[in-house]
């Protein structure tokens, strides 16, 4: 297809008709389907409270919060017109996609946000098979918070469901948080609460499980279901226990791992995790998904009622997911070394930090709503963290000097986990999303075979939003 790419257009029309009528001329010529940002309603609270006014995604029915799900095959094209009908610019990031660059949707640094009643059109290859989300990153702490998040699935090239070990089955789970008022209406004051900021963010207090507080999921008995868990909250760490399914973890970040049983399923905001559980065969076992909010007492957020005809128990062993084999080993003889130092929040701060060019102490950095810092940076946007060559290894140690965990996103790429505070990590996990608790280090390597610029951020949106953002550049 040697239809021009939306940038050729750009530099081939812009200085004809100037930027005022260019998006809706791009419309015309193109004709993408449209994935419209606007506001809607939906009932996250129980029944009985009120539906709640959200910002929404939709492909041409209501909005709906999660938006609706994308669903391509891997190495299929992801193509949408975004319209913006919210009273505010926005620009839609594809967590995770290894994507072409000026696709990224990493506003302001690959595109312009996108202005209330104009337009952008996304079109990527999605190289790698996997679990993703796509979100608002404009304003993201608000944009997120108020519903402009949903999944995106890339399924595998090869079958797997049916196959012997798998599951017959899949189920996505977006999982969420929000902060509501008694009449359900979204907290709209405090997108930029800096106490909260200074802490763990702007933590929500109602969970939803696909949009909805303590959905009941239906499974038969012995029935093996794949489940694909996101977490797109803006702050909260979800660590979740999925009582009497015998879960199996399968994918980190889309990446496959080894199956493994395990007890507990960490999820980072912006981290996803694809998990086989299997139904008990007797309909009166005890099964819930439950969350571990850390003050030791778990709560159920969705029910899983065991009903149905019963399946023939599987007893092979949980079936791997088929490698990706796309993502090239990074090279440890002679990595480029980067470093990533975390500095900032309650109770530590930092000194001496440089924002927009000025070194500033706790107080005056906080005055300007900066509470954080990478490398002695605050919100460094002006110049990248570090420039590499394409092909180029890079092996990054990071440090967290804070109180706080942090959710660690680089964008265009996905990193190996080599170590964990100076233990070598054996499961070589590969990511997109890292989290790093108080006072420990981390290293990761990866290799920068993705040309462009790309952001790398704390995922818990406050901590972005208050200095832990920067980007670096792969030419
Ligand atoms: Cu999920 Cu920079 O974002
Ligand atoms: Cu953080």
């Amino acid at each position: 297809m040697t239809r021009p790419s939306r940038r050729t257009f750009l530099t081939g029309t812009a200085s004809l008709f100037g930027a005022a009528i260019l998006p809706r001329a791009v419309f015309a010529e193109t004709g993408l389907p449209v994935l419209r940002a606007s506001t809607s309603t939906a009932q996250l609270a129980p029944d009985g409270y009120p539906a709640t006014p959200v910002w929404s995604y939709d492909t041409g029915d209501a909005g709906t919060v999660p938006g609706p799900e994308i669903r391509v095959t891997a190495g299929e094209r992801v193509q949408y017109r975004l319209v913006n009908d919210l009273p505010q610019p926005t620009a839609v990031h594809w967590h995770g996609i290894r994507i072409e660059n000026a696709m990224d949707g990493a506003a302001p640094l690959t595109q312009a946000p996108v202005p209330p009643g104009e337009g952008f059109d996304y079109d990527f290859v999605t190289p790698d098979p996997g679990t993703y989300w796509y979100h608002s990153h404009n304003r993201s702490t608000e944009q997120v918070a108020r519903g402009l998040a949903g999944p995106l699935i890339v399924e595998d090239r090869e079958p797997w469901l049916g196959e012997p070990g798998a599951a017959t089955r899949e189920v996505t789970l977006v999982l969420d948080d929000w902060l509501l008022e008694a009449d359900a209406t979204i907290v709209e004051d405090r997108w930029d609460d800096l106490h909260a900021a200074a802490h763990g963010g702007r933590m929500g207090n109602t969970v939803t499980v696909n949009g909805k507080a303590y959905p009941n999921l239906e499974i038969r008995p012995g029935e093996r279901v794949r489940l694909r868990l996101i977490n797109t909250a803006t702050a909260r760490i979800m660590p979740l226990v999925l009582q009497g399914l015998a879960p199996h973890l399968i994918a980190l970040d889309g990446h496959p791992v080894q199956p493994r049983a395990i007890e507990t399923v960490l999820l980072g905001p912006a981290q996803r995790a694809d998990v086989v559980i299997d139904a008990p065969t007797d309909p009166d076992a005890q099964t819930a998904l439950l969350l571990d909010p850390g003050n030791g007492e778990l709560v159920e957020i969705a029910s899983f009622a065991v009903a149905g005809d019963a399946f023939t128990k599987v007893h092979a062993d949980v079936r791997a997911l088929p490698a990706w084999g796309t993502l090239p080993a990074p090279d440890l003889t002679d990595p480029q070394r980067e470093t990533l130092l975390m500095e900032g929040g309650a109770m530590r701060g930092m000194l001496e930090t440089q924002y927009q060019g000025k070194v500033m102490d706790f107080r005056e950095l906080s005055s300007n709503g900066m509470v954080w810092a990478f490398n002695g940076v605050a919100n460094g946007m002006d110049a990248p963290m570090f420039r590499t060559s394409l092909g180029r290894t890079v092996h990054m140690e990071m440090t967290n000097r804070s109180m706080f965990p942090h959710a660690i996103h680089l964008h265009g790429h996905h990193f190996e986990v080599l170590a964990r505070s100076g233990a070598s990590n054996t499961s070589g996990d590969i990511r997109d999303t890292v989290m790093i608790g108080a006072d420990e280090t981390l290293e990761i390597a990866f290799v920068a075979d993705n040309p462009g610029v790309w952001m790398l951020h704390c995922h818990m949106l406050s901590h972005q939003a208050s200095g832990m953002m920067g980007w670096f550049e792969v030419a």
